[in-house]
């Protein structure tokens, strides 16, 4: 696998989610890095204030990720601002929890919606001109919650073991095109996504950690990036411990947090924000 050099001095950079949290720092790093970045959210008035305030190597556009006609009028814009696109972060999601059997319906699909279609959209649109260019990268933002179930995010379990399928497979199709495709995996990271739930022993990190390993990954096109790494080897070494020994680990790590870890209040506003959506 080689693939052409991308330099992200007056690179055109998109990303998804990107008026606040990850996609925001993430934002925020490749601006610093001399890249030209498009900023888009659902919330538009978020999105194009976070712009202004990173100057005008910076632009923010409105998206709604599911809506396949709202991301090409994304990209188009991204593409008329600053030409062709060189590196696309799907970064969009969102992380419902709760015990499976109480969830509801619309937020199951909100959640695929959002975290498996929205990242199929985002390539199938980018990656023709990309692979017709020779050139290009697309990080998907998964989480570690692809590679390691946890108790209260089936749904999120499941939307985030899609995309790390999504991203391995669509990397294999692209081997030979110049274009990379690869995945980040957080752990817990302090935004709104995660408010309210003690995740315990897990390890937390900052937004603008997965940033840097999103900027990172520009340079080395690994296939997977778990931040911490340790996490990452641990999640997928976890598949081999025989499962009783793995449930008495389970226990003492308190892997109950998305259901019993939770401070309601805080939480509140967090899922209110995504059954608005
Ligand atoms: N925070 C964590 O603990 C954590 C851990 C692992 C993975 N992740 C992943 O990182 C990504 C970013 O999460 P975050 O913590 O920054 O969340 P966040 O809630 O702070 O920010 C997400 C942004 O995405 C936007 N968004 C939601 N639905 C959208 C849609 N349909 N179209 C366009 N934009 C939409 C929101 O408006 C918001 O600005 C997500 O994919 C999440 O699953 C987060």
């Amino acid at each position: 696998m080689s693939y052409p050099r991308i330099d992200l001095a007056g690179a055109t950079i998109a990303i998804t989610g990107a008026a606040r949290g990850i996609g925001l720092a993430t934002a925020r790093a490749f601006v610093e890095a001399g890249a030209y970045v498009a900023l888009g959210d659902l919330d538009e008035a978020m999105a194009v204030q976070a712009a202004a305030e990173l100057g005008d190597h910076a632009m923010g556009h409105v998206l709604d990720v599911t809506d396949k006609g709202s991301y090409a009028a994304f990209l188009q814009a991204t593409t008329r601002w600053r030409g062709p696109l060189d590196v696309l972060v799907n970064n969009a999601g969102v992380m419902p929890n709760g015990p499976f059997l109480e969830q509801s319906d619309r937020i199951d699909q909100l959640t695929m919606d959002v975290n498996v279609f929205g990242v199929i959209h985002g390539m199938r649109l980018a990656l023709p001109a990309m692979v017709e260019r020779g050139y290009g990268h697309v990080v998907n933002v998964a989480s570690l919650a692809g590679k390691f179930p946890l108790k209260g995010l089936a749904v999120y379990n499941a939307s985030k073991y899609a995309v790390v399928g999504l991203t391995a497979a669509t990397r294999l199709e692209m081997d030979g095109t110049g274009v990379s495709v690869s995945a980040v995996l957080p752990s817990a990271v302090r935004t709104e996504l995660s408010s309210g739930i003690d995740y315990g022993i897990l390890p937390a990190v900052d937004p603008e950690d997965i940033a840097a390993a999103v900027v990172r990954s520009v340079r080395t096109r690994a296939a997977e990036t778990a931040v911490p790494g340790y996490v990452g080897l641990m999640a997928n070494a976890s598949g081999l411990v025989p499962e009783p020994v793995l449930r008495a680990l389970r226990k003492v790590a308190h892997d109950d947090a998305a259901i019993n870890g939770v401070d309601d209040s805080v939480r509140r506003v967090y899922l209110d924000r995504i059954e608005k959506q």
